[in-house]
């Protein structure tokens, strides 16, 4: 038996409010705790968007009710924000910046608007950008003018790596995520509704560079999208993988096949986003793992309420069998035995 500290996952869609049929606080953290996660970081893409007091306040009272681990929730840039999201800081984890297409309606495509989060944003948490490629390069750009932190949301490509790698070496006030999903798969041979994410799925040059190149990498974090099956076989099929609970068997398995160290993992998945984001250690809190189970992952065997995986059948190396969290039992061989509501914003003050 291994025992690891609680995973922290900072970048999660949770869907409420707004989009509940897809994911909720109560099953968003189910599926958390029963992939070891023990503290996730909500995105600002909800509908309502997360852009002021009163949306702040609307997430926080549902995961007040419903969250089972512990959390915080993203402010999202917009184009009319900057002095209030600055102002509500303190209540944040952080502020996401949408500089590319996603799902939602977030994307700021004019540059005096990133001029003012750059300008009034305070920290101390970073200011996260979903910037691919060329956008990418502009958000460097912007962090050193404004001499501000910024952490790269799920990076995908060779050469955005290279990029910050460079950058890194140069002092630039950057730190980065990648998602499992980005490690793991590459861009099918035809378009295929299940594999529609954003940032899309790479080349496996692409995946050998993140791979090369995992020094340079700060944090794992799933991404966890979820969109349900139906919507995802239908016309417009959205984009995004649910990842919470697949997260840490697909690293471990990465573990028993000499990928990763363990120190990796934990480096990436608990110490690191802690220090970025500035959170606080949970105490009591651990993972009880047996690392050399091998097992079929299965899409109805999870908690999100999406029901499909793009890893359904992969074989892995590596289960949870229980998760302590704030001393208390909170998952047991796949049972979720934490209550709604005993989850604590970690930004509460
Ligand atoms: O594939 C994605 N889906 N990428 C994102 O950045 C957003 C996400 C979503 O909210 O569905
Ligand atoms: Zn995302």
């Amino acid at each position: 038996m291994l025992k690891l500290p609680g995973l922290i996952d900072p970048h999660v869609h949770v869907r409420e409010p707004g989009q509940t049929h897809k994911e909720d606080w109560d099953t968003v953290t189910q599926s958390a705790l029963a992939g070891g996660v023990t503290m996730i970081l909500a995105m600002p893409n909800t509908k309502p968007p997360i852009f002021d007091e009163a949306t702040l306040n609307l997430a926080l009272a549902s995961a007040h009710s419903k969250a089972r681990c512990d959390y915080a929730q993203f402010l999202g840039a917009g184009p009319e924000n900057a002095a209030e999201a600055a102002r509500l800081a303190p209540r944040a984890a952080g502020l996401k910046m949408y500089l590319d297409s996603t799902f939602g309606e977030l994307r700021l495509d004019d540059m005096t608007i990133w001029l003012e989060h750059f300008r009034q944003w305070p920290g101390p948490a970073p200011m996260v950008v979903h910037a691919e490629s060329r956008s990418m390069a502009a958000a460097l750009a912007f962090s050193q003018l404004f001499n501000q932190p910024i952490h790269i949301a799920h990076i995908s490509l060779k050469e955005e790596i290279l990029l910050i790698r460079a950058a890194k070496e140069r002092g630039v006030r950057v730190t980065c995520e990648v998602a499992p999903h980005h490690l793991l798969l590459t861009a099918p041979a035809r378009a295929d509704g299940r594999l529609e994410v954003r940032p899309r799925l790479a080349s496996q040059a692409d995946v050998d560079a993140l791979w090369q190149n995992l020094a340079v990498i700060d944090c794992f974090a799933t991404d966890h999208a979820p969109h349900t099956a139906a919507e995802k076989d239908g016309e417009n099929p959205p984009p995004g993988f649910p990842g919470l609970e697949t997260m840490l068997p697909l690293l471990l398995t990465a573990v028993s096949e000499s990928r990763l160290t363990l120190d990796d993992l934990i480096e990436k998945s608990v110490t690191n986003p802690r220090k970025i984001f500035g959170l606080p250690e949970q105490p009591e809190t651990w993972v009880e793992v047996d690392e050399t189970a091998r097992w079929e992952i299965h899409a109805a065997d999870l908690h999100s309420r999406c029901g499909w995986t793009p890893f359904d059948g992969w074989k892995v190396t590596g289960q949870v069998q229980k998760v302590v969290l704030r001393g208390k039992t909170v998952c047991e061989n796949g049972k979720i035995l934490a209550q709604p509501g005993y989850g604590r914003n970690v930004r509460a003050g």
